[in-house]
Formats: structure tokens, C-alpha cells, sequence
């Protein structure tokens, strides 16, 4: 199950404003969010060009920013993209497809990706991958967030609104694998289960892979 791009964003800039409430800080009470953010912040390092894309309402930049990282913002939804302006002052924002990236090849130190390939096919999933692997550096890191699991559900209501999104969990092999196939290297997998009262209760899981030196 997946759905196309013109769908999903329309689904978000209609969610964008209550989106943009429920998650804002969420970061603050997710003890393993703000630990791979942390990593990630110390791997990258400062004044090196940084993409959170799916960014949503801004919350993991805004968290990277705060660490010094030099991050920038992309998303499909242009409403979601309003959200983050105003509530991420001094991040650059644009507008943009995961699956057709318009940076020119080798030119981004690290790439975060936060829940953004849930409402994607597993072969949209693997054109994702291809294009966070052209655009980074040699060198450069990815991580990525998602639901862990083999399941797609039918979201009908979310945060008190009509909805039409199907969000698919992927494993942690079949992420790990499309990964390699790309040619990421350094593949590691963290897995946690989720965390009670604060998120939706499905495992989570966070994957570090690097575009590896010639
Ligand atoms: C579940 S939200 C996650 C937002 C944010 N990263 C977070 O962790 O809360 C999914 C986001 O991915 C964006 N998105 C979905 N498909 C995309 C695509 N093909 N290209 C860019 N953004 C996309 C949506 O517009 C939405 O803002």
C-alpha cells in the first residue's frame, strides 16, 4: 500500500496547523529521539549542510539547530512548510519531493528523515533511498525514523480530523536491506518499543547508514 504524492500532501496541508501542535516538542519526551539526534549532531559536526526532509512542522530541525547544526527544511506540503517558518525562526524552508530531489549530486554533509517514508510503497521506498544516497557526500550520513513493523493501517481520524492516510510500518531487514542494496554502508539499526501515553504504541525504529568514502 502506498499513496501518491499529490494525495499524501493534500492530507497534510489539511492536518498542518493541529500537526504542527501535537508534535512540536514531542522530541522533549522521547529520551531515544533526542539521543540519535545528539549522535547524529556530534557525527556531522558544525557548518555542514544539513536536509531534515519530510520535515513536517520543523521539530527535529529546530532540535539540530539548537545543537549547532547548519540544517535546512524540505517538505511535499506547503502548509506544513508554513508551520515550520513560523514556528522555526532562522531555518531555511523549501518545498520538495523525496522521491526527485533537485540538489546536485555529492553536495549534503547528512540527511534526516523522521517518519517521512510511511506513506510510501517499498518500491518508493528504495527510489527514496536512491536519491538521499545521490545528494549526500561521500562520507555523508543518513538517519531515518519509522514505524517498525509489516503492517499497513487506514488512518480515518487523526488529531480530530476527517483523514484518508495509509501509513506502513517496514521492518528493520527490509529497511537494512534496501539500505545496502543502495550502497550505504555502516548500517545500524536501534529498536524500541513505544513509549506509553506520549506516541502511538507501535515500535519504533531509528537507522544510521553512511554513503561510504571512494
Ligand atoms: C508523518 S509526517 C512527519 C513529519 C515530521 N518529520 C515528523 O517527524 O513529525 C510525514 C511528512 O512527510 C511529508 N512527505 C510525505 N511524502 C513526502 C515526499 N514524497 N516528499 C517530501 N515530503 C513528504 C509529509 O508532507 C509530512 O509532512
Amino acid at each position: 500500500m502506498g499513496q501518491g504524492p499529490d494525495e499524501v500532501k493534500k492530507q497534510y496541508d489539511m492536518l498542518a496547523k493541529e500537526y504542527g501542535d501535537a508534535f512540536a516538542g514531542e522530541h522533549e519526551k522521547k529520551p531515544m529521539d533526542r539521543e540519535v539526534l545528539r549522535r547524529f549532531s556530534r557525527e556531522i559536526g558544525k557548518g555542514r549542510p544539513v536536509w531534515d526532509l519530510g520535515c513536517g512542522p520543523g521539530q527535529t530541525a529546530k532540535y539540530l539547530k539548537d545543537l549547532g547544526v547548519e540544517i535546512s527544511g524540505m517538505d511535499l506540503s506547503e502548509k506544513m512548510l508554513d508551520e515550520a517558518v513560523t514556528r522555526c525562526p532562522g531555518i531555511p524552508f523549501r518545498k520538495g519531493n523525496l522521491l526527485d530531489l533537485e540538489f546536485e549530486n555529492d553536495s549534503v554533509a547528512g540527511v534526516v528523515s523522521f517518519y517521512a517514508i510511511i506513506h510510501f510503497k517499498k518500491e518508493q521506498v528504495e527510489t527514496a533511498f536512491r536519491e538521499v544516497f545521490r545528494v549526500l557526500r561521500p562520507g555523508g550520513l543518513f538517519l531515518l525514523a519509522f514505524h517498525a513493523g509489516e503492517r499497513t493501517i487506514h488512518v480515518e481520524t487523526f488529531l480530530g480530523k476527517k483523514t484518508d492516510l495509509h501509513v506502513t510500518f517496514f521492518t528493520t531487514d527490509f529497511v537494512a536491506r534496501c539500505l545496502e542494496k543502495t550502497g550505504f554502508a555502516g548500517i545500524e539499526v536501534i529498536e524500541r518499543a513505544p513509549y506509553p501515553g506520549v506516541e502511538y504504541p507501535s515500535r519504533r525504529a531509528y537507522v544510521f547508514a553512511a554513503k561510504p568514502l571512494p
